[in-house]
């Protein structure tokens, strides 16, 4: 009945979680909700002043599908200033969000057939988008053993004749893993002379905990620029995401193709959400910082809670704001895999988190720290009650 393209295409798991999520607490059920894939913080306030000044100035039209030449040229200096990259005005588009910056390179790039590299645990949409334009997603795992972290080897061996994208994302959600610039330069090395394109979802380039050497915009416009797409959004960094505000910083040609797609689909992000994000990239930026050191200390201690019980193993994550804490230890028993952990936890103590296998990690959990202290240190106590009271794998 429906067209051939959703045939293996799922709904977001995530998003799911978040409504059943949403469902019980208008039940009135007293919820710890671990499923954000979005900050608590409010938006800046001066960020919510621009929007309220464009909609008394009457900047209520559409605008070009691009998005307004200011806001382009900001993000451009915003590059410029934080990687040292050149960028024009005409390779910048705003999109609805991060995830239509990654659909537009998709419906550009991929015709059906073709194969897109990315690295496991993924944020699903990642394979799913390639999916949806008819590509096939070519899954490279990563591991726990060094926290996840994005290799070259594993990404340059999956490359074929049919290769046509590979797709980063670093920090990655769900692991906070970073991708080190080198490993990035020997992507490049093996791209280049096959003319892949090299997508970098920067959705979380912002949260970074520890000083990292994370230039992955300059290796890329140093060595192939030709072939690279940035991916970034104002959601994470500045608490912008129902305003929706992502970007491409793409080759001219291919920014214009986006344009086209962008033209006959969506048209401009909404007028009121350009002069908000103006604010946002060029304004100060002593708001980013602040929930960047709080997301640190809610880190810290939600990884010391969780990790005292021995049964649950977590590295901590470098970046986003997500632990992935394993608890492979406490299945078998009483319950089998992290799906049924997480319906248990759920129906017991009322805590929401999404199980690894949303992810492609069985036996792993995602758990958002984007939430206040007091519910994390009330989830951890849930969670640490739910784990004691599950029955052992018989030996
Ligand atoms: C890895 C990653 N990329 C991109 C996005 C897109 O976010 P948005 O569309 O709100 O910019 C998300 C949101 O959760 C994400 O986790």
């Amino acid at each position: 009945m429906f067209a051939q393209r959703l045939a293996g295409v799922s709904a977001s798991a995530t998003l799911k979680v978040a409504a059943e999520a949403e469902r019980l607490r208008r039940a009135g059920v007293n919820v710890v909700d671990f499923s954000a894939g979005e900050p608590d913080f409010p938006t800046p306030d001066h960020v919510k002043a621009a929007a309220k000044a464009a909609i008394d100035a009457n900047f209520t039209r559409y605008t070009v599908a691009a998005g307004i030449p200011e806001l382009r040229d900001a993000i451009a200096a915003r590059y410029k200033r934080d990687y040292g990259i050149e960028v024009a005005t005409n390779e910048v588009l705003l999109t609805n969000g991060g995830k239509q910056a990654l659909l537009n390179a998709a419906l550009a790039l991929v015709d059906p057939g073709d194969e897109v590299i990315t690295h496991s645990p993924y944020w699903p949409t990642i394979p799913e988008q390639v999916k949806l334009v008819g590509g096939t997603p070519v899954i490279v795992p990563t591991s726990p053993k060094d926290g996840f972290t994005i290799h070259a080897d594993g990404i340059v061996k999956a490359i074929t004749p049919k290769t046509k994208a590979i797709i980063i994302n670093s920090p990655c959600n769900p692991t906070g893993a970073l991708i080190e610039e080198d490993a990035l330069r020997q992507i490049v090395a093996a791209a280049k002379p096959k003319g892949i394109w090299i997508i970098v979802d920067l959705c979380y380039e912002q949260l970074i905990y520890e000083k990292a050497a994370h230039n992955l915009p300059k290796v890329l416009f140093d060595e192939h620029r030709d072939r690279t797409v940035l991916c970034g959004s104002a959601s994470k960094a500045y608490a912008m995401t129902g305003w929706r505000c992502g970007w491409t910083i793409a080759p001219k040609e291919l920014t214009s193709a986006f344009n086209t797609i962008q033209g006959q689909s969506t048209s401009n992000i909404a007028s009121i959400t350009q002069k908000a994000a103006l604010a946002a990239v060029s304004g100060p930026q002593d708001a980013v910082t602040a929930m960047l050191n709080e997301y640190r200390e809610r880190r810290d201690n939600i990884h010391k809670w969780l990790t005292a019980n021995p049964g649950i193993k977590c590295v901590k994550p470098k970046g986003a704001f997500y632990l992935f804490p394993d608890v492979t230890d406490l299945l078998g028993g009483s319950v089998k895999n992290s799906t049924e952990f997480a319906a248990g936890l759920l129906e017991k103590e009322h805590v929401v988190v999404t199980p690894g296998e949303a992810f492609d990690a069985p036996g792993y959990l995602r758990i958002s720290y984007a939430t206040s202290m007091e519910q994390l240190r009330e989830g951890a106590t849930r969670i640490q009650r739910f784990a004691e009271s599950l029955q052992p794998a018989r030996a």
